[in-house]
Parts: C-alpha cells; structure tokens; sequence
C-alpha cells in the first residue's frame, strides 16, 4: 500500500470512522517462520501511518494499530464494530519494553515475564500516561504481552512502537486462527493483512491481573491456570470466568461472544451420559428439518452413527492443546456448512480445557446443559 492511498482514505487524520467506504485489504503471504523483511516494513509502514494490519500471533490473528496514537487506536474499534469499553492488549518486541508502557514493574511480573514470555500470557498492570485512554477503555490499567510468533515481533520491531491489538475478529464473532477468517469479517475494513497461516495456540492469551492482591485470571487461555500455579502458588480465577460445573445463570444472560453463527448448546458431565444426551437431541432436532452441527472429541462420531449430522472432531489428548488449536475452526466450518443448530460436548478443565469451555460457555450464550443421569 502507497502512503499516498493511505492519508486519501485518512484525510482527516482520523483512522476509518466511515469503515463502510470500503478500503481494498492487500494480502501479504509470509513464511510465519522467517517472514520476508520488504513485506515487514511495507505493513510497518502502514502502522506507522496510523493504519490498520492485521497479523499472526501464535494465539489468534491481532488487529493492530500504534499503541501510542489514539486516532489510529479508535479505528480498530470502528473496524472491529467493537464497543468503547472494552480494552485492548498492548502488544511488545520484548519484556524490556514494558516499564515504558506501565507505572510500574513489580518483581511478579518480571518472574512471570521470564517464565512465559515470548508467550500467550498477558498481563493486567498500572497504565503509564504514554499509554492513550482509548487503547485502556478509559481505566487506570493496561494489559501487555509479548507474542511468540515471529511475524508479529518483526512487526513490533520494524514499527518502533507498542502494538495494540485484540483479536483479528468482527466484535461477538469467533476469533481469527487462519487469515481468511480474518478476511471474512474484515476485508475492506483495514489496510493491510500479514498472512502467517495457521496460528499455533489458537485459543487467545491468558489475561493475569496483577493489580489484585492475588493474581488473578481475568481470561483462561494459552498458558494453563496448572502453569501459572507452577511459578505463583496461589491463583484466583476471576467470577466472571466459566470454570467448572457452575455454569449456567439463565439462557440470554450472558453477553454473547466468541458466537459461531448458529445457536450452540454445550453439554457438560460424563462422555458417555453426554453423548447420549446429545444423540437425542440431535435426532429431535433433525426431525423437526433443523441442520445439526456436532462439535466432538475424535472417536465420539461413532455414537450418532444413522443420523444426517455433520460432524466436526477434535483432538482431545495431552494438555488439550490440539483440541485448542482445531476449536475456532472447527465452529467456522460449522457455521459454513450451514447448520441451524450446533450441540458441543465439553471437553474437561485440564490444561487449555478451561480456556475451551470459557470460550464454548460464551458461545452458547448460557445455554449449558448439564448431564447428571444417563436415560
Ligand atoms: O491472544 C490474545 O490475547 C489476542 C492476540 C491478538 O494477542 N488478543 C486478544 O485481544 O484476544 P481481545 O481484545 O480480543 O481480548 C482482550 C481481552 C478482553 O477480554 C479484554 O477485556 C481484556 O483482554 N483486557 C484488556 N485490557 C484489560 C485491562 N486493562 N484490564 C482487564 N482486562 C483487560
Ligand atoms: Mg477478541
């Protein structure tokens, strides 16, 4: 992209306000493990011009923006449709720029920072001034990370700034892990897409607050609550985040998020109690001309053989990082097929399990249904 198309769809300065008038998106393909420095310092440039690029991390897709310039910062949320009040993650090249995004370093977050970073933990601390109101929703804190992914640390890099940036996503939609999702909610709404392929993790970072007496999880995700335990001792899961078997405050309560299209219903308790459960569902639903999306663990398709189901299977083993990675994919190619109805199963709290079910709780809006007895 020429600076001169950029100040043309910014005359005013002010990045994207009309996002409807529907700039061109340019595509960059970039080896995720060496990307090539001109496609760098083109999407740099751009940044640094107070425009929008869109970028690998191993998480998700970030939409990012110059962290220290506020009208680059309010074209994010335009493009994103995001609500004001919803902060965004300051994204760095390494744990020593952090004193100049923060008020203050405390010593847990340089051990948290030596233990996680590069890495998908992000951590909640005093906002320094530098930092514009915009990036922190108007609060005295800011959240910061370090991505492990060496197309968005060239990016930071060759910038010269910090990166703010949420994930890559239409705000309520499912996050970005491949850069044509970032394309199906965004193109024509930002300037510039690095694609990196595939992300590694694929459920968003861990949010750590720092500010609460004891570190707390905002946001399960990428580093495992077991990990954080490992270095702090004592961690406290925020209320607000979906843990265990207490779910559920009434169907529509929630503030829907992470939402594939169609409606999700999540289903937690034994597999075996579960997957009868759902195959009855399934079944009720398909007679009454509903399309039925399965979200399954590898090896469970077998217990809804005869109905007209699709099936999407995860990998369910180890730490649940496979079943991380393939989640997000899994619910868009769902959405694509065109299913009215998706049933999930839940797939435990181990390891990433906790950031899975946060994520499939949110998309199924409170719709829980929790299997005590087998029928
Ligand atoms: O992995 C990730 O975290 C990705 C990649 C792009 O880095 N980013 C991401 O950003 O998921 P976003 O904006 O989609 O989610 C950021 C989360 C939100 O839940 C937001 O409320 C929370 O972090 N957050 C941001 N700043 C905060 C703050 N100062 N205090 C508490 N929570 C904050
Ligand atoms: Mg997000």
């Amino acid at each position: 992209m020429s600076h001169d198309r950029l100040q043309h769809s910014n005359p005013m300065g002010r990045a994207y306000t009309q996002p409807s008038q529907g700039l061109t998106t340019l595509v960059l393909p970039v080896d995720p493990a060496a990307p090539d420095p001109a496609a760098i310092r083109q999407a740099a440039a751009v940044l640094q011009h107070g425009g929008l690029v869109a970028f690998p991390t191993e998480t998700v897709y970030g939409l990012g923006a110059n962290a220290l310039d506020a009208a680059a910062v309010q074209g994010i949320f335009a493009a994103k449709g995001r609500p004001a009040y919803d902060p965004l993650i300051v994204h760095l090249a390494g744990p020593e720029a952090l004193p100049d995004v923060v008020a203050d370093v405390p010593p847990l977050a340089e051990t948290l920072a030596a233990h996680f970073w590069p890495g998908p933990l992000t951590l909640v601390l005093p906002r320094c001034p530098r930092i514009p109101l915009a990036v922190t929703a108007g609060g005295q804190t800011v959240a910061v990370r370090v991505p492990a992914h060496p197309v968005a640390l060239a990016l930071i890099c060759a910038a010269g700034f910090p990166v703010a940036a949420p994930s890559a996503n239409r705000f309520g939609r499912l996050s970005p892990t491949q850069a044509a999702h970032v394309l199906d909610d965004l193109e024509g709404r930002i300037d510039v897409l690095l694609d990196g392929g595939p992300t590694p993790v694929g459920v968003e970072s861990t949010v750590l607050s720092l500010i609460t007496p004891v570190p707390t999880i905002l946001r399960p995700g990428g580093v495992s609550r077991e990990a954080l335990a490992a270095v702090l001792g004592q961690v406290d899961v925020a209320g607000r985040v979906f843990t265990a078997e207490d779910i559920a405050p009434s169907p529509g309560v929630l503030a829907q998020h992470y939402a594939p299209r169609a409606k999700l219903t999540l289903y937690q308790g034994s597999r075996r109690a579960v997957l009868q459960a759902m195959r009855t569902v399934a079944a009720q639903l398909a007679a009454t001309g509903q399309r039925v999306g399965l979200l399954l663990a590898e090896g469970d398709a077998a217990a809804f053989a005869g109905l007209p189901v699709t099936v999407q299977s995860i990998e369910t083993g180890g730490g649940l990082e496979g079943a991380a990675r393939q989640l997000f994919t899994a619910l868009r190619a769902l959405d694509r097929a065109g299913v009215t109805a998706i049933l999930a199963r839940d797939f435990g709290a181990r390891g990433l399990g906790l950031a899975i079910r946060d994520r499939l709780t949110r998309a199924a809006a409170g719709n829980v249904v929790c299997v005590t007895n087998e029928t």
